[in-house]
């Protein structure tokens, strides 16, 4: 089994976005039994709540069905996952203050790390904007998750 973590700010729109267009990537190569996805936020703001109404909404119309609830990143997660998977540097970088003792810094990448048109770049956090910049989540999303995929599949 393959473990994989999508993590952001907020938990609420980013992450969550990733983690639901990825499952169905996995679902439509029918490597549910292989690859397990989930998301969570370097912050605890949103704990408990749904995923943003307006990311729902944008998602939902490219066929994704977002069902997480926020969740802050723990330590604990360094373990429980194989690949750990920032929207941006800020996430990255508050990812790997956490890992206190340099162990788990393989694990992590930023998720256009596995893209062909966006490398290096980070996904823009579309909280305080409008409905485009939920679009642009989706559209660098869907480009990295697939790049992601292939990457895995190289190692299934
Ligand atoms: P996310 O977006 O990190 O993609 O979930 C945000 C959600 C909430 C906040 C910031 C970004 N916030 O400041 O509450």
């Amino acid at each position: 089994m393959i473990n994989v973590l999508f993590v952001c700010l907020g938990n609420i729109c980013r992450s969550p976005a990733a983690e639901g267009i990825f499952i169905k990537l996995v679902k439509d190569n029918n490597l549910e039994h292989l690859i397990k996805v989930d998301s969570a936020g370097t912050s605890g703001y949103h704990t408990g709540q749904e995923s943003d109404i307006r990311m729902r909404k944008t998602a939902a119309r490219k066929g994704y069905k977002l069902l997480s609830r926020s969740r802050q990143f723990t330590v604990h997660d360094f373990r429980n996952f194989d690949f750990i998977l920032a929207m941006d540097e800020s996430n990255y970088s508050d990812i790997l203050k956490l890992d206190l003792n340099n162990k788990f810094k393989d694990k992590v990448f930023l998720v256009t790390d596995f893209s062909t048109n966006y490398t290096g770049q980070d996904v823009p956090d579309p909280y305080y904007g409008g409905e485009e910049g939920f679009y642009t989540v989706i559209k660098i999303l869907e480009e990295s998750c697939i790049g992601f995929l292939d990457y895995l599949k190289l190692k299934l």
